[in-house]
C-alpha cells in the first residue's frame, strides 16, 4: 500500500485542538489498514511567531513542498495584533498559497440530512445538497494591475481595480472543474458575465473550446453569475460543479456554505498544477478561522477539519472510497442527535471537540 506523507500545520487557536481529531481519526485509518501515511508536523501562523518569530519557518515550507498534501488548521487572533505585518499569522497562510501555486479552490457544499433543518432555506431545498464550487484563487481582479486610488485634484478621487485573465488560466481552472465532474455527476456550470464583462467574453470561449477538445463526456452549461446566484437559494440541487473567477468565486461560495449551516462544518481544498507525473501540489483546511473566542475550551466543532481531511483522501491520495466512509460517519454521528454547542439547538446539551472526534472513530469502528 503506498504510503502518503501529509504535514499537518494546525496553527494557532482553535487548529491545534481540532487537529487532535484529525489524527485520531488518522490512527484508526492506519490501524484499520485502509490507509498508511508518513505524518511530519510543523509550526504556522501564531504557533510559529511564538517559537521561531516568523510566520512560517524555511524548512516547514520545505516540507509542504515535498509533501503529497497538506493538512491546515486555523490561524490569526488578537494575540498577535501587533507583530508587523510580515511575520503576522495569515501571512503564513498566503505563504502556503503563493508558493504551492494554488490557483484553484474546491469548496463543498454538501448538507448532512440531519442538519437540513438547520439551513435558513426549507429543509427539502437542502436535504441531501452536494455541490462543488471550484474557484479560481489566484488571478482576476484581485491581483490585476493597476490597482490604485488616485487623487484627480478636484476633491474627487479614481479607484482601479482590474480584471485580468490569461488563456491559461482560465484553461487549467476549467480542467480542474471538468476532471473533478468526471468523478462526481459529470456535469459543470461555468458562471460569467460575459454580456457586460471582456474576461467574462474570454472565459466562456476559453471553457467552451476546452470543453469540445477534451471533456465533450462531460455535461456543460453556461450562466451569468448574478442569475446563477439567484438559482442558488431558489433550487441549488440542480448544480453538480460550479466553476468561477475569483471575484464571483468568492462570493459564490460564501453564499452556497452557508445554505448547509455552521461554519464549524465546512472543509475546503487548494490545488495546484499538476507535475509531469499527474501530481498536484495541495492544501486542505476547514473554511473557519482560530475562532479565538471558544480557543482552550474544548468545545470547537472538529468536523470541518476531519472533512477536510476527507477531501484529501479523495482529491490528493486516491482514495475516495475511504472518504465516503469518513463522510458516511459523520452523517451516521449526526443522525444520532450528537452535536457540539455550534450545531446544537439551543438548550440542547452538546459535545465537545473530543467527544466529537471519538464518537466519527466509533462510527468509522461500527461501519468497518
Ligand atoms: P472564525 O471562523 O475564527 O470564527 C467565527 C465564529 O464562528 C466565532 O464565533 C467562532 O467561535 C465560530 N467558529 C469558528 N469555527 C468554529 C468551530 N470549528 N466550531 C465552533 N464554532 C466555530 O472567524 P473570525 O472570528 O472572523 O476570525 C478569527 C481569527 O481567525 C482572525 O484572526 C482571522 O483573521 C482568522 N481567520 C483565519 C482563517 C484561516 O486560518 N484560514 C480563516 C478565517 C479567519
Ligand atoms: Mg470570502
Amino acid at each position: 500500500m503506498a504510503t502518503h506523507k501529509l504535514l499537518l500545520l494546525a496553527g494557532d487557536g482553535i487548529g491545534p485542538e481540532v487537529m487532535e481529531e484529525v489524527k485520531r481519526v488518522i490512527a484508526w485509518l492506519e490501524k484499520a489498514g485502509l490507509a498508511s501515511f508518513a505524518i511530519e508536523e510543523g509550526l504556522v501562523g501564531g504557533a510559529a511567531y511564538d517559537a521561531h518569530g516568523v510566520s512560517i519557518s524555511e524548512a516547514d515550507m520545505a516540507l509542504a513542498k515535498a509533501s503529497d498534501a497538506v493538512i491546515f488548521g486555523a490561524v490569526g487572533g488578537p494575540k498577535w495584533a501587533d507583530v508587523g505585518y510580515d511575520v503576522r499569522p495569515e501571512a503564513g497562510l498566503l505563504r502556503l498559497r503563493k508558493d504551492l501555486e494554488l490557483f484553484a479552490n474546491l469548496r463543498p457544499a454538501l448538507c448532512y440530512p440531519a442538519l437540513a433543518e438547520a439551513s435558513s432555506l426549507k429543509p427539502e431545498v437542502v436535504e441531501g445538497l452536494d455541490i462543488l464550487i471550484v474557484r479560481e484563487l489566484t488571478g482576476g481582479v484581485y491581483f490585476g494591475e493597476p490597482k490604485t486610488i488616485t487623487d484627480l485634484g478636484n476633491g474627487q478621487k479614481r479607484a482601479i481595480d482590474t480584471q485580468v485573465y490569461d488563456t491559461f488560466e482560465i484553461e487549467r481552472i476549467a480542467a480542474v472543474a471538468f476532471e473533478l465532474a468526471r468523478t462526481r455527476r459529470n456535469k459543470v456550470t461555468s458562471a460569467e458575465k460575459h454580456n457586460v464583462m471582456k474576461s467574462g467574453v474570454l472565459w466562456k470561449e476559453v471553457v467552451t473550446q476546452l470543453h469540445a477538445r477534451a471533456f465533450q463526456d462531460v455535461e456543460l452549461e453556461h450562466q451569468l453569475a448574478d442569475s446563477l446566484a439567484m438559482q442558488l437559494v431558489r433550487w441549488p440541487k440542480q448544480y453538480d460543479v460550479i466553476v468561477t473567477d475569483n471575484l464571483f468565486g468568492d462570493i459564490l461560495s460564501d453564499l452556497a456554505s452557508m445554505l448547509t449551516g455552521s461554519i464549524g462544518m465546512l472543509p475546503s481544498a487548494s490545488l495546484g498544477a499538476a507535475d509531469a507525473a499527474g501530481k498536484r501540489a495541495s492544501m486542505y483546511e476547514p473554511v473557519h478561522g482560530s475562532a479565538p473566542d471558544i480557543a482552550g475550551q474544548g468545545i470547537a466543532n472538529p468536523i470541518a477539519m476531519i472533512g477536510s481531511l476527507a477531501m484529501a483522501l479523495r482529491y490528493s491520495l486516491g482514495k475516495g472510497e475511504v472518504a465516503d466512509r469518513i463522510e458516511t460517519a459523520i452523517a451516521a454521528v449526526l443522525d444520532a442527535g450528537k452535536r457540539t454547542a455550534d450545531i446544537a439547538p439551543k438548550g440542547t446539551p452538546a459535545i465537545s471537540t473530543a467527544e466529537m472526534g471519538a464518537a466519527i472513530v466509533a462510527a468509522l469502528d461500527a461501519g468497518a
